[in-house]
């Protein structure tokens, strides 16, 4: 089979594009490792309970106005299930699963995490207004999903 020249030159350029791109890809994808969004750190979900600092859910004062809130995820709710928030303080979220895939998501707020067993994951919020917040479970984990919620009071 006779290959015009021009053709030959485009077979090439378009093979050695691919291959460059197939191996950009697989870099990024490898490089640095496969895991679910979390800050890394690991905790064995049949231990949250018995884990700091899941092993006592609620806030935790960091710095002048700077608070930890440790809300452990579960079927169907969240640990505490009510919580007093000063105002205008910022608060760092730490929140793992004891058993499936959830979601944590503070509507009004940039708080929105998916909570995977055996990780912690991590978001920092500034309540600004008073009021009643949410927090509500936004992956589908069972018959009581729809239910699974918990409420913050900032005052
Ligand atoms: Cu937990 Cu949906």
């Amino acid at each position: 089979m006779h290959l015009h020249k021009f053709e030959k030159i485009w077979l090439v350029f378009g093979g050695v594009t691919l291959v460059a791109f197939l191996i950009v890809l697989g870099f990024n994808a490898f490089s640095h490792g496969h895991h679910p969004p979390s800050d890394l750190t690991r905790v064995e979900p049949a231990m949250v309970d018995q884990t700091a600092p899941f092993d006592k859910p609620g806030l935790v004062k960091t710095g002048d106005n700077q608070y930890d809130l440790n809300m452990p995820a579960f079927v169907f709710g969240y640990a505490p299930n009510e919580i007093e928030i000063p105002l205008g303080a910022e608060i760092t979220f730490h929140t793992t699963s004891k058993d499936v895939i959830h979601g944590f998501a503070i509507p009004g707020t940039n708080v929105n995490m998916m909570v995977v067993p055996g990780h912690v994951n991590s978001a920092t919020t500034t309540f600004k207004k008073p009021g009643d917040y949410m927090i509500l479970c936004n992956e589908y984990c069972g018959a009581g999903h729809h239910m699974m919620m918990a409420k913050i009071v900032v005052k």
